[in-house]
């Protein structure tokens, strides 16, 4: 116990980490502790209570550390006789010299014409991953407007990779929230991640190239690099979760680690640092769209970049970050953080295609996130978000869908619905749109597995509406049933 808390008590890597929660501050060195090897798999930690006397702390800021480290798979906990640090691959476990940089094989040159199909969000029922605009904080937004606008040196465009408040902003955010310790000269702001994607994937990637996506997994992700001329191949949850061992070859794996897009799982800490390690030996980059994690179910585990950094000295994860979600859709912000070498290409990649976004809504932002109320807003909404889920699940178990299992990992802001093997969902979906309903299909996410089912979104609708709008949607899925199996 003793030399344990001196470890955990011992000063911390970087000055950035001072500005963290406690909690946080403390599953920061515990993660140390445990990648370095200095604790080991099977170890036992103290009690919560033993822990919170001797670093003279609450017992609250052990318990959320302890928890966290549990949701993220470093320590296990078993019922009555306390934690224990996780048995996890010792050859993953070694912290790895930095590597002389690969020669650059860079591409900002295959630009191609083709217009991305644009997706309208338009007020339907039950769309999954609509934001509750109707809680939005008007008017503490209307006060960081004010603010920014009162700027004359605002009227000049921001730089290139956009606004430096904002970018400042972005960072802290991440420290605090994602694990993740980024300079602002890494962060770049784009129209959204969607944005993120495309230039990642323009910067990356030439025709041929070898590219794994996960699968289930967004479809936008399999539009941009299918553009670029590159080979995809899906690469399945489960496959991801085991040793993956078809991804030798591939320049550049999609995913969404923390929360999977649409099912809401989270990779165990094993399956990345085997991944971690897949792309430092293979020189290949991992691009992790963070998405709609905020709303994850419990803890929210750390980033993978977050996790990279803690082990590799050259960074291989591209990590990109949305505000469609968590602010407002119309805003169509978000970011890239970028392994320093790669910034001066993506940003003169970005300069051919837009120049850099609109000054006043990143500095809003970054003002919104600065006066604290973006925090205040993802709290209040995870809350919400989470009174709505258990509306609408209590809704469907009463209704004619209760035979339909959910399947996704809880939390967010959708359920996902299985259907029957041989439903046809998108048939199902195009007939609901028809009717006002937004719920999309699940097959057309998975190209492996096909498996219908319904995306289903209830963080944009009031919980006192979720009862009968539940009962139509059975009703109308009842009646194509009717007609479509006879
Ligand atoms: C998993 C995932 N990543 C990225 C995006 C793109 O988000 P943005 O609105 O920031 O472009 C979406 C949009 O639905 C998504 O579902």
């Amino acid at each position: 116990m003793r030399s344990l808390v001196d470890l955990i008590r011992s000063p911390l890597l970087s000055g950035q980490t001072r500005n963290l929660p406690r909690y946080r501050e403390l599953v920061h060195r515990f993660q140390q502790a445990i990648l370095s090897g200095q604790l080991n798999a099977g170890e036992q930690l103290p009690s919560t209570r033993e822990l919170a006397e001797e670093l003279g702390v609450s017992r609250n800021t052990i318990k959320n550390a302890y928890e966290l480290l549990h949701a993220e798979g470093y320590i296990d906990t078993r019922k009555g006789s306390g934690s224990y640090v996780a048995n996890l691959p010792e050859h993953l476990l070694q912290k790895t010299d930095r590597l002389p940089l690969a020669k650059n094989t860079l591409n900002v040159t295959h630009l191609s014409r083709r217009a991305d199909k644009v997706s309208a969000n338009s007020g339907l029922k039950l769309q999954p991953a609509m934001a509750a605009l109707d809680q939005f904080p008007m008017q503490a937004w209307k006060r960081c407007v004010n603010v920014a606008q009162a700027s004359r040196g605002l009227l000049q465009s921001a730089p290139l990779a956009g606004d430096e408040l904002l970018r400042e902003a972005i960072v802290k955010h991440l420290l605090i929230r994602r694990g993740v310790q980024a300079d602002s000269s890494q962060v770049v702001i784009t129209s959204g991640s969607q944005e993120a994607l495309y230039l990642v994937s323009r910067l990356l990637l030439k025709a041929g190239d070898e590219v794994l996506v996960e699968a289930p997994g967004y479809q936008g992700t399999y539009d941009v690099v299918a553009q670029t001329g590159a080979c995809i191949q899906s690469i399945s949850w489960q496959a991801l979760q085991q040793q993956p061992e078809n991804t030798s070859n591939a320049r550049l794996l999609c995913l969404t680690p923390s929360r999977n897009f649409p099912l809401g799982h989270t990779l165990s800490l094993s399956s990345r640092l085997t991944l971690l390690a897949w792309a430092e030996q293979h020189q290949s980059w991992i691009l992790e769209d963070d998405f709609d994690c905020e709303f994850a179910t419990g803890p929210v585990v750390s980033a993978l970049l977050g996790l990279s950094q803690n082990q590799y000295a050259r960074q291989r994860v591209i990590y990109t970050g949305t505000f469609s979600r968590t602010v407002f859709p119309a805003l169509r912000l978000g970011y890239v953080v970028l392994p320093k070498e790669l910034v001066e290409p993506f940003l003169i990649l970005r300069n051919r295609v837009d120049g850099g976004l609109s000054r006043l809504p990143q500095h809003t932002l970054a003002h919104f996130m600065f006066s604290g109320e973006y925090s205040r807003h993802l709290k209040k909404m995870r809350q919400l978000y989470q009174r709505r889920r258990a509306a609408m699940e209590k809704a469907l178990a009463a209704s004619d869908l209760a035979d339909w299992r959910i399947i996704d990992a809880g939390g967010g802001m959708y359920l996902v619905l299985a259907m029957p093997e041989t439903s046809d969902d998108v048939g199902l979906c195009q007939s609901l749109a028809q009717q006002g309903f937004g719920v999309r299909p699940l097959s057309v996410y998975d190209p492996l597995t096909r498996q219908p089912g319904l995306v289903l979104g209830f963080s944009a609708e009031p919980e006192v509406k979720l009862a009968s709008l539940v009962m139509e949607l059975a009703a109308l899925i009842g009646a194509y049933q009717t007609v479509h199996t006879q």
